[in-house]
């Protein structure tokens, strides 16, 4: 028994090692040997860029989230169009996208000490953990060695993340299908506490939330008052004209279930996470300043940059961000 007992922890130990060689998964030590320095470029950097301009932080949580979720977290978002090939940054999901300069930026000071070693992917989940921190959110640590992609299809985009014109049902189903619940999709919504939306998003819950596209067709659960306002910012067929998530855009919080539980909900998708089973508990709780909101907020990134990552040999580390090297 003990012979076979200690030969199965070689073998363990020898995999193990073998992995670690390989580069066979993500890990905190990815780049300690070759750029130890990288995490502490990206946070100087991220912190540099919001000290300028706070309201990026939701640039940055929403660079990861469309990352990820479009054939996993590969930089594949960060891809500029060519005359022959309309990349994820095209897709109408990704209509006003913001931080992919500012990636630019803080992928120049990288490369400066590290040439040809980080990856775009790996830079905007680091840059998203360190711009929530900077907005007072919580802490996650991230995992290295994603790879970027050469590929980037806007259609790709299209058909994997969510419109703002779902119900509690398709969002569910569009989590489901990448791993996440149905109360992990309430947590991660969660990340409108930050950042803003142009009209575009907003339009089919004030004029169009059964199809009809008129003044009149407008979310019958909204505060009327509310929704009179909101239609003061955007008129019908306006799309960029711009909405703060809630009251304090800068500042990762628990106001945006607030809004929510009040009926104030900016898109149908805000309002629709208490349209659901399980929904209105589940927000009123995340909502108390003492709830899980953030612990459980900080495992759904994690686990969302995580997503089926590209690995060595795959992929590329990309000279610059958004060209195929
Ligand atoms: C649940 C389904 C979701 C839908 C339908 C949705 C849709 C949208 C839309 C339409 C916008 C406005 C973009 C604009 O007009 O500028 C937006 C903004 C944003 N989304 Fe989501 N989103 C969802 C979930 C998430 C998740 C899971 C995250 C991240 C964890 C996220 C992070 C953000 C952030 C931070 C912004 C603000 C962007 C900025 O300030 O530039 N969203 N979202
Ligand atoms: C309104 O909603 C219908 C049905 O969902 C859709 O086919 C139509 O394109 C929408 N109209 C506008 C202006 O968004």
């Amino acid at each position: 028994m003990a012979s076979v007992k200690l030969g199965s922890t070689v073998i363990i130990s020898y995999l193990l090692l073998l992995a670690t060689i390989c580069n066979a998964g993500l890990s905190q030590q990815y780049y300690q040997s070759n750029c130890p320095q990288a995490a502490a470029i990206i946070k100087t950097e991220v912190n540099k860029i919001l000290r300028n301009n706070p309201n990026l932080v939701g640039a940055f949580l929403r660079l990861q989230f469309h990352d990820s979720w479009v054939n996993g977290a590969d930089g594949s978002v960060l891809i500029k169009s060519t005359a022959t090939n309309v990349a994820e940054v095209g897709a109408f999901v990704n209509f006003q996208l913001r931080g992919i300069s500012e990636i630019d930026q803080i992928k120049a000071q990288v490369e400066a000490q590290c040439p040809n070693t980080v990856s775009c992917a790996d830079i905007i989940a680091v840059a998203a953990r360190d711009a929530t921190v900077f907005a007072n959110g919580p802490y996650w640590p991230v995992a290295l060695g994603r790879r970027d992609s050469r590929v980037s299809r806007a259609i790709d985009a299209d058909t994997q993340l969510p419109f703002p014109v779902l119900r509690f049902s398709g969002l569910v189903q569009n989590f489901a299908a990448k791993g996440f619940s149905a109360r992990e999709m309430i947590v991660l919504s969660g990340s409108h506490t930050v950042g803003h939306t142009h009209c575009n998003g907003i339009g089919p819950n004030l004029y169009n939330y059964t199809g009809q596209d008129s003044l009149t067709d407008t979310n019958p659960n909204l505060d009327p008052t509310f929704a009179t306002s909101l239609k003061q910012t955007c008129p019908k067929g306006n799309t960029l004209n711009i909405v703060d998530m809630d009251s304090s855009p800068n500042t990762f919080d628990t106001l945006y279930f607030k809004k929510v539980l009040a009926n104030q909900g900016d898109m149908i998708t805000d309002d629709e996470l208490i349209r659901g089973p399980s929904g209105p508990s589940i927000v009123q709780s995340l909502s108390q300043p003492a709830s899980s909101f953030r612990a459980e907020f900080a495992n759904g990134m994690a686990k969302m940059s995580q997503m089926s990552p590209l690995l060595a040999p795959n992929g590329e580390i990309r000279k610059s961000c958004q060209f195929i090297n």
